[in-house]
């Protein structure tokens, strides 16, 4: 869980933790997107990709993402083939976010890749990257924590809070989330490996 977890240090409290390039990038990124996409209908999927992709984020084949999902830092997102963000999905990527191919996130949950070290003075940010593994099933209003990695073919149940790595082809639900059953790998899976 704590593998590539990131201190960002402040130079004195309440300043930001990003250089001026990384600040006007996500100014023009936080005008454009409700601008340019934000109002956008479904089939302008490919003008949304687009775009993404001019802010750097890694994006395969037939992905989608919703109009209406909130990216923090697209530069920070890498998505596999088939990957899919529903609407109002939220990727707090301060940190980097991998969807494996053909995962979906599900309607208004939330990826967050950040937190604060309340230890320190100041409480400088930490982030740590969440990975969602292929097939994965984010349900709807789930919270993922910064560091997380959810198993391939994992679904984790609506509303879900999920505080540690989930294991591949289970079922977590709740807060935390507990694993609720194991599934069984279908033929169909195995040939798309
Ligand atoms: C997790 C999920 C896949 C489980 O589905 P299921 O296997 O058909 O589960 P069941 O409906 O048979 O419920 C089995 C038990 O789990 C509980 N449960 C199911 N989903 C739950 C959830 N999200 N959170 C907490 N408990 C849940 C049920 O209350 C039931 O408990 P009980 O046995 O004590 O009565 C499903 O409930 C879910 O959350 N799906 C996500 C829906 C979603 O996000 N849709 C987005 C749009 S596509």
């Amino acid at each position: 869980m704590i593998e590539e977890t990131i201190r960002h240090e402040r130079s004195a409290y309440g300043a930001s933790p990003w250089d001026i390039r990384e600040r006007m990038a996500l100014l023009l990124w936080q005008v454009l997107w409700p601008t340019l996409c934000g109002w956008t209908p479904k089939p302008f999927n490919g003008w949304r990709v687009f775009l993404l992709r001019r802010f750097g984020m890694k994006i395969g084949q037939k992905c989608f993402v919703h109009s209406r999902a909130r990216i923090q830092k697209p530069w920070n997102v890498e998505m596999a083939d088939g990957a899919c963000v529903g609407d109002r999905a939220n990727l707090y990527s301060l940190g980097r976010i991998y969807l494996g191919a053909e995962c979906i996130v599900a309607q208004e949950a939330y990826l967050c890749t950040g937190t604060h070290s309340r230890e320190q003075p100041g409480w400088p940010l930490v982030t740590a990257p969440i990975r969602v593994g292929r097939r994965a099933f984010v349900g709807a209003r789930a919270f993922v924590l910064p560091g997380v990695h959810i198993g391939e073919e994992t679904t984790v149940g609506a509303c879900a809070v999920v505080t540690r790595d989930v294991p591949p082809r289970c079922v977590v639900v709740g807060n935390p989330a507990r694993l609720k059953e194991t599934k069984t790998v279908s033929s169909n899976n195995e040939a798309n490996a």
